[in-house]
């Protein structure tokens, strides 16, 4: 491995920071929950997850936790991720791959817009019609 500079030190000791901060939920407000027992990983919770890191990094989102849990017992529509947003109902999605990952940050987290052909659990439909 080639020697690292004071600098790389540096931004590497800043960028990992960045990365325990987003497990500390006390200091955000939007929470992002990716089930990953057995089925989710093997339904590719991981590159959800991935995805989901890679585009909170991108937004430089600093409001976000992102966790992992294990069965959440929807076998059927792993991968899934649960989020609870300010404003926005809590929503869990099914199905989610990578590219629906980055759309989720972009719509959901960002946009406070729900991705309704995804949403697996609407316990708050009544809040999604005021948005409509
Ligand atoms: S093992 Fe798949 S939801 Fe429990």
């Amino acid at each position: 491995m080639a020697k690292m500079t004071l600098a790389q030190l540096k931004a590497l000791r800043d960028d990992k920071k960045k990365e325990i901060n987003r497990r500390d939920t006390d200091a955000h407000d939007v929470t992002i929950i990716v089930g990953m027992g057995t089925c989710g990983i093997a339904a590719g919770a991981k590159d959800a997850m991935s995805a989901l890191i890679d585009e909170i990094k991108e937004h430089e989102l600093d409001n976000v936790t992102i966790k992992q849990t294990g069965c959440m017992g929807l076998c059927h529509s792993e991968p899934t991720v649960d989020i609870k947003a300010p404003g926005m109902p809590q929503t869990i999605y099914g199905n989610v791959d990578g590219d629906i990952a980055r759309e989720i940050i972009v719509k959901h987290v960002i946009g406070k817009e729900l991705i309704s052909k995804y949403v697996l659990d609407r316990p708050a439909s009544d809040i999604m019609k005021e948005q409509n």
